[in-house]
């Protein structure tokens, strides 16, 4: 179907030439007035009709959700809110919409309810706003990397190992139990790391952008049990060289989205106050949606050790008003409510944790000289917390085989791995980044629920 997308009506460029339009009606007004959007961009396009050349019955077809098509003279509008506008001369329905039953009326209509209509929600400017900039942002990924000279690996989704090792993994087997199609137990993988590394070992960086699955019974609104990951892994990197990467690769895709994306951003930040004014002032963002994004990409991420996170969480405030719900001492697991503070009260700005106590992070990070920490790197960002979890890995054999022998993981399920150590082995670090906390950061979603189309989360996996 030819047709001009609205994206390209909506500045005067094309002003003077005839167009056809095809979309959906968001609203009519005055028997005259339609607006459509075909999701090329947020803005709708007017379209004017001839009150009287058109006919009633097919007037009265033209309700919000109907998909039509029009052609037209694009001229400059003579109201104000929009640059140009249609005058129609011909409009058709395409798939007309009963407004008894089209769910998604143009009335605000709350999170919860548009979820349970996830197959219809993309319709709202909401939506398509957050899904073009979830396009956006994974676009970026790989042109952040593949710009830095790395390689895109796809690795496998079904997989015999448990990367993390924190046993979320969901089985897969055939409709048969008995039969073991691969001859071994085999999951859904929570990770692309361990064979990400073998990449890493010869073809020197390389990233990973895939779903992974995790049975988390955690019903957050920062968890769900599918979702996707970028994990890049750079051989001869140390921790460091690590945190700068994930520094450089958060700042480009910001900037990116920022210079492309501004009007879906503009009108995400206002939706962002508009729903923040029901909220009393400590539950607020301390900034709006763009001043946030902005001051990410310019300002230096804080960088410190777990162990100095501890000492000032401890000496905090809400700590000693004894406001955190869970312990903080050396040893223990942040929580949400610490990284919070720590981010958003504390630096309001990307804060970096590094060297976690060795038994609260996974068997592949490398040990440091003190015996007790590892190299590990979380980033946490303001709204989110953790944003991005890597490390510089365990490259000694000897130390890896300890460790396995620690954390209880059988030599021979990942012999693989411990022979990238036995031939030659070389220092290397990589990240994972979670692609809907991005996707959350970056439009101001509160729930991750609302930026993947289809969100799978316990009991919860229609469409
Ligand atoms: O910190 P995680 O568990 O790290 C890894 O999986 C490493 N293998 C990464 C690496 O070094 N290559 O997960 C990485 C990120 C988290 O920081 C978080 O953003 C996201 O993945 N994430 C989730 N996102 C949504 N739902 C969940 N259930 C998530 N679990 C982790
Ligand atoms: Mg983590």
């Amino acid at each position: 179907m030819k047709r001009n997308v609205i994206s390209s009506l909506i500045s005067t460029d094309l002003v003077g030439q005839s167009v056809t339009v095809c979309g959906w009606v968001r609203t009519f007004r005055n028997d005259q007035f339609l607006a459509v959007n075909d999701g090329s961009c947020l803005q709708n396009l007017q379209l004017v009709l001839d009150r009287d050349a058109t006919d009633e019955s097919l007037r009265k077809l033209l309700t919000t959700g109907a998909a039509i098509r029009a052609t037209g003279q694009l001229v400059e509008s003579q109201g104000g809110g929009q640059a140009t506008e249609v005058k129609v001369e011909e409009v058709e329905v395409l798939g007309a919409a009963d407004p008894d039953e089209f769910p998604i009326q143009m009335k605000r209509h709350t999170m919860e309810f548009l979820r349970e209509k996830a197959h219809l929600r993309f319709r709202t400017s909401t939506f398509s706003a957050v899904f073009r900039l979830r396009h956006a942002l994974q676009f970026a990924i790989h042109d952040f990397f593949n710009s830095d000279g790395f390689y895109m690996l796809h690795t496998p989704i079904i997989t015999g190992s448990d990367a993390e090792g924190a046993g979320e993994m969901f089985k897969v087997s055939t409709s048969d139990p008995d039969q073991e199609f691969f001859g071994k137990p085999v999951n859904l993988t929570v990770s692309g790391q361990l064979e990400a590394e073998l990449g890493a070992m010869a073809l020197g960086k390389v990233y990973t952008f895939g779903p992974t699955f995790r049975a988390e019974n955690s019903n957050t609104s920062r968890h769900l049990a599918e979702f996707w990951m970028i994990e890049p892994e750079v051989a001869f990197n140390d921790l460091s060289d690590n945190i700068d990467l994930a520094e450089a690769c958060l700042k480009h895709v910001l900037r990116y989205v920022l210079e492309h994306n501004l009007p879906d951003l503009e009108f995400l930040a206002n939706r962002e106050a508009e729903a923040e004014k029901q909220l009393p002032a400590d539950k607020r963002n301390a900034t709006g949606l763009i001043e946030r994004l902005r001051s990410v990409t310019e300002g230096a991420f804080v960088r410190l050790t777990y162990t100095e996170a501890i000492d000032l969480l401890r000496q905090s405030k809400p700590f000693k008003k004894k406001k955190f719900k869970y312990p903080v001492e050396w040893g223990v697991d942040l929580q949400s409510e610490h990284e919070r503070w720590l981010v958003e009260k504390k630096f309001n700005c990307p804060v970096v944790l590094t060297d976690y106590p060795a038994g609260i992070k996974a068997f592949y990070m490398r040990r440091n000289d003190d015996g007790k920490t590892v190299a590990a790197m979380d980033v946490l960002v303001p709204g989110i917390g953790e944003l991005i979890g890597g490390s510089q890995r365990e490259e000694r054999l000897e130390v890896l085989k300890e460790k396995c022998a620690e954390f209880n993981i059988p030599e021979d399920h990942i012999w693989w791995y411990l022979d990238t150590r036995k031939f030659g082995t070389a220092p290397h670090a990589g990240f994972g980044m979670g692609f809907e906390r991005l996707v959350m950061f970056a439009t101001g979603m509160t729930n991750i629920r609302d930026v993947i189309p289809f969100p799978r989360a316990p009991q919860s996996a229609e469409f």
